[in-house]
């Protein structure tokens, strides 16, 4: 779903300040998330990894199980800031798992706004179908 502009803007800014959480000592690569659900609530995320690397969990999946843990299945638009530690902030594109687990919690007609954000003045704005067309879905 599209949100307005000052949503976008608060949850790129949510990211960006979850991102300073972010457990990175592998890839030295932040990364924050931040989403909010069909009734407004906003949970957030950041990169975790560790020793073992596969079991690195991204942030957007870390805020979509925070949401889940809390009883929200219903995601409107995502916001993702990364970067490398003290570099500037790129498009961090989510990840194919990530897409995935995403799409279990879009809304069928009215998809899931994904803001890929450097800050609030330069994002770029896709639709999760764009990113993820034709999803495995049971
Ligand atoms: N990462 C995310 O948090 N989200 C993505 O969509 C892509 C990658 C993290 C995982 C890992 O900790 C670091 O970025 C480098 O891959």
């Amino acid at each position: 779903m599209k949100v307005n502009a000052n949503t976008k803007k608060l949850l790129i800014e949510l990211a960006t300040k979850t991102r300073n959480n972010a457990y990175a000592p592998y890839s030295h690569y932040l990364v924050g998330a931040a989403l909010i659900t069909n009734d407004g609530k906003i949970f957030t995320g950041c990169n975790c990894e560790n020793a073992s690397y596969g079991l690195t969990n991204c942030a957007e999946r870390s805020a979509v199980f925070r949401a889940v843990a809390e009883g929200y299945r219903h995601i409107d638009a995502i916001a993702i800031v990364g970067g490398p530690l003290g570099g500037e902030m790129e498009f961090a594109s989510p990840c194919g798992a990530c897409r995935q687990v995403l799409a279990e919690f879009a809304d069928k007609e009215k998809d899931m706004e994904v803001i890929v954000a450097r800050s609030v003045e330069n994002y770029k704005d896709y639709q999760l179908s764009e990113l993820l067309p034709a999803s495995f879905k049971l």
